[in-house]
């Protein structure tokens, strides 16, 4: 049974601040940084294969931005809204791309496409969360919450199981051969 972790609380424009609101930015500033993630990580892959799966996730990634910007405006939510756990994507997401940009410019390609898969692992793993976390407030949540079922559907969710899925496996696999132990799944 869900229960609201706190009453609904409004900022002086009348738009929401509470834990909902919080929720959904740091959703919406994960997927901003994961654009710009994605666009880095292309820049370090060497694998046809896996530029091609990137450049899927990245238009998925632009759709996500879309639809989290329809449900701010269904919810009274301020897309813009300051809060501790949005500094704290956007310190990391920002961390991330500079890790790759410092990986690209060693000059070792094949390393700077690993660490691009560390860094989209990283955040895949941030979105899978967000993503679960939307998908239970649609279902659970208040009256006016279940706007959210709109974005949080089932192919949204499959999405982002696969893009979660395949960037743990990928580098679960890499540092599998790293070691010389057998794959359990191949990866490009
Ligand atoms: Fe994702």
């Amino acid at each position: 049974m869900f229960r609201s972790p706190e009453k609904t609380d409004h900022d002086k424009e009348g738009l929401r601040c509470d834990a909902t609101a919080r929720t959904s930015v740091s959703a919406l500033e994960t997927e901003l940084h994961g654009i710009k993630i994605y666009e880095t990580a292309l820049g370090c892959a060497v694998n046809d294969d896996l530029k091609k799966e990137w450049q899927v996730y990245l238009t998925q990634t632009c759709q996500r931005v879309d639809l989290l910007r329809d449900v701010f405006s269904a919810l009274s939510l301020n897309p813009d809204m300051t809060a501790s756990r949005r500094k704290v994507v956007n310190h990391t997401g920002a961390s991330l791309v500079e890790a790759m940009e410092m990986a690209k410019a060693d000059g070792n390609t094949s390393a700077a496409q690993a660490i691009a898969r560390e860094c989209v692992s990283l955040v895949e793993s941030k979105d899978h969360k967000n993503w679960d976390l939307i998908r239970h407030l649609a279902r659970e949540g208040k009256r006016e919450e279940t706007t959210l079922s709109g974005a949080a559907n089932d192919d949204v969710g499959e999405d982002e199981e696969g893009h979660f899925c395949h960037a743990w496996e990928g580098t679960r696999e890499l540092s599998m051969a790293a070691l010389c132990l057998p794959a359990a799944v191949s990866v490009f």
